[in-house]
């Protein structure tokens, strides 16, 4: 029987800022052979069947596209029923009824604010002797005050362990769409790793702070040992201060605010339906003294299963691939966020389309970027423009280049790592409409001009007082017109599709571009007239790029558009050593200028913190924006050399580009053919390569080809 069948239920009366408990209790007769429940909420949920709690998944039912898709959770209960059962799921505002996002009014947020709380679910128990019973979300149902208070993305969560669920009362049916119902398509979310204390410290303000040495993201556990009433509170924190104060100003209006009132006794507890983004805490309450073995970091996301993994001679470049990793960690929280602690945590599409590739390799996506993009088109205008976020959280948001291109880069990515062209067949409309949007918004034909735009954002070359850096918006929504028509091109003949009148317009853009755009002006539009194979002579723009960033002081001058192909555009036309000077760059602007600052993730911009110890601003200001970990896939792909040659590296190119000024790297690649793994060394006799290769490859050494068998090589 399927959960459809089932009916929404809500609470009697409005519970304000309470969350609601449901529950539905029954007795089971006879041998149970195997039990299962289906279940998903409006908001996210914990269920508990007998005080035990169901399943590992941490705030299901996940985030999508609300009004078109529900993911529904299955779960075998089978373990956890007994004669008497009472089946409790408590339920949360989430992602649904949150105040999303938090630095702006809109109608469509006050919406989404105003809907009601909601709850579906099916249990069917197969018995031994071969029969079957269902319980159902309906009229039987009960709901009272659960003992969580308050709980909510941005502002944290209130909890009272003296309450205990009583007067329970009838719920009333909702009517909601059973018809965007879905099983689970993303992966579950989970906790993944317990991070201890490392420091309690008094700050110089007199604060008791707590830091755990990494940034993550997910919540705090505590245990505590208290007289009935006694409180607990906290709030988060990135950084401390240049003086070692607390800090938290940069989550601007996100409270992340933690409060607990204690029972008698010892007690254990920690945020049940909400996250937070933080490297420290601030305690506010405390009953007692606070000692390390009371709290515990407990790090939340969606469970990917690692595929990639980089390590080096140098200590700085190995902090900055782990803080790679924590980025993508902190912010792969079912949806791929710009950042997990300030009142954003919004599955940016620009920050996604910029960081793919290297998230690709380092944890197995698929599955992850697959259901996302089936919200992306779920959430695709009428006219094709693809919002600013997804789930479109901002529907009056306008589309900007770069940003809406996410709906053709990456399915095409996912294609590259993984080989399977389902997600083209399943994302081609989608890419379709996207460049067709295009065509019909721009006021110039075969270019893309006079739209909105972030342009190169955050552009090392910005003028004073402005996001976005010099390069031409125009230049730039160009550039990636060509670049979404081109790739819907390979993904239609791959497909089979007639995509001759796209073919025609590639041409078109191509023309138009350069008769319009003959010249480069900064660094981006060098990167990117190479990148996407519009200069007219790409070696000469290469060098003239080289030039100009030596000229520029051997310093990026880049932003979130140029920043992640620059590397690249170097390393390809010769100039791989001026790639790896900027990579290895420890002063601002630089990857591992952050990494000297003590950060344990990547930062929003290159000086979060000002060499001075001062803050770049406190209002856009993330220490963890994984959107420059981009460099991630230049690594693998140039610096370890490991290329696909076929999607899913069913062939591959190893081609590896050593460095003198790094003594040793490896990569290593769980690929759908095997591990690939390529690691060299500066010896005595010179440069030693360790190449293991699951798939016939083509080995670049020196500039020599060898062709090879699967196997393991040594040059
Ligand atoms: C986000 C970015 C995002 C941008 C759009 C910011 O507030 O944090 O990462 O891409 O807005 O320009």
């Amino acid at each position: 029987m399927d959960i459809k069948t089932s009916a929404w239920i809500t609470v009697s009366q409005d519970t304000g800022d309470i969350c609601p408990v449901f529950r539905r209790q029954f007795a089971t007769g006879k041998a149970i052979d195997k039990a299962e429940l289906q279940i998903t909420v409006l908001g996210v949920y914990k269920a508990e069947i007998n005080d035990q709690r169901v399943g590992d998944f941490v705030l299901a039912p996940g985030w999508t596209s609300y009004d078109h898709r529900l993911q529904v959770q299955t779960y075998d209960v089978t373990a956890l029923l007994q004669k008497e059962n009472d089946l409790r799921v408590t339920v949360g505002r989430g992602w649904f009824r949150s105040p999303m996002p938090g630095w702006m009014d809109s109608a469509d947020k006050r919406r989404r604010y105003a809907q009601p709380c909601g709850l579906i679910a099916l249990l069917r128990i197969c018995y031994a002797d071969g029969t079957e019973e269902t319980v159902q979300t309906d009229e039987n149902w009960q709901w009272a005050e659960s003992p969580v208070r308050f709980s909510e993305i941005y502002d944290g969560e209130r909890a009272d362990a003296r309450i205990v669920p009583e007067n329970w009362q009838p719920v009333k049916p909702l009517d909601w769409s059973r018809d965007i119902l879905i099983p689970q398509e993303g992966e579950a979310i989970r906790e993944t790793e317990r991070v201890a204390v490392r420091q309690i410290l008094r700050t110089p303000a007199g604060e008791i702070v707590i830091d755990f040495g990494q940034e993550v993201t997910g919540y705090v556990e505590f245990t505590v040992d208290a007289r009935a009433a006694d409180k607990v509170s906290f709030t988060h924190a990135e950084v401390l201060d240049k003086d070692g104060n607390f800090y938290n100003e940069n989550y601007r209006s996100a409270k992340a605010l933690v409060e607990y009132t204690c029972r008698e006794g010892k007690q254990t507890w920690h945020p049940q339906l909400t996250f937070f983004g933080f490297r420290y805490i601030k305690l506010l309450s405390w009953p007692g003294e606070a000692r390390p073995e009371s709290f515990t970091a407990i790090v939340v996301h969606s469970d990917m299963k690692r595929t990639g993994w980089l390590k080096s001679g140098n200590a700085e470049l190995n902090q900055l691939f782990s803080n790679i990793l924590w980025g993508q960690r902190g912010n792969f929280l079912d949806v791929p966020t710009d950042c997990p602690q300030r009142d954003e945590r919004l599955g940016w599409t620009g920050d996604a389309e910029v960081f793919i590739k290297t998230a690709s390799y380092l944890f197995d996506t698929e599955r992850f970027f697959k259901k996302w993009l089936h919200d992306m088109t779920a959430d695709q205008r009428e006219s094709g423009e693809i919002g600013q976020v997804i789930p479109d959280v901002m529907p009056e948001g306008e589309s900007s280049a770069a940003w809406g291109d996410a709906a053709t880069i990456c399915p095409w990515q996912v294609y590259q790592t993984y080989g399977d062209a389902s997600v083209l067949e399943d994302q081609f409309e989608c890419m379709r409409k996207w460049v067709d949007f295009i065509t019909g918004v721009t006021t110039t034909s075969n270019l893309w001009t006079d739209h909105f735009h972030f342009g190169d954002w955050l552009g090392l070359d910005a003028p004073d007082g402005s996001y976005k850096g010099s390069s031409r918006e125009d230049f730039i929504a160009s550039a990636f017109y060509a670049y979404s028509t081109a790739l819907v091109v390979k993904a239609g003949k791959l497909l089979g599709k007639d995509v001759c009148a796209y073919e025609k317009l590639h041409g078109d853009i191509v023309a138009a571009f350069r008769k319009t755009f003959p010249e480069y002006k900064t660094q981006t539009e060098h990167v990117l007239a190479v990148h996407f194979e519009l200069a007219e002579n790409p070696q000469k723009t290469a060098d003239a790029l080289a030039e100009m960033v030596k000229s520029d002081g051997v310093q990026l001058r880049t932003g979130f558009v140029g920043t992640p192909y620059i590397l690249h555009v170097l390393s390809n036309y010769g100039h791989a050593d001026l790639a790896w000077s900027l990579l290895l760059r420890r002063e601002y602007p630089g990857w591992l200028y952050s990494v000297a600052k003590g950060a344990t993730t990547l930062w929003e911009h290159w000086d979060n913190i000002k060499p001075d110890g001062s803050f770049w601003s406190d209002d856009m200001n993330s220490f963890n924006h994984y959107a420059y970990g981009a460099v991630g896939d230049w690594v693998f792909n140039v610096a370890c050399g490991i290329q696909p040659l076929e999607p899913g590296f069913a062939r591959a190119r190893i081609a590896p580009h050593p460095d003198s000024r790094l003594h040793n790297l490896s990569g290593t690649l769980d690929t759908a053919h095997g591990r690939i793994r390529s690691a060299w060394k500066h010896t005595e006799d010179g440069v030693r390569y360790e190449i293991d290769t699951p798939v016939a490859a083509e080995i670049v050494i020196n500039g020599k080809i060898y062709a090879v068998e699967p196997g393991s090589y040594i040059f």
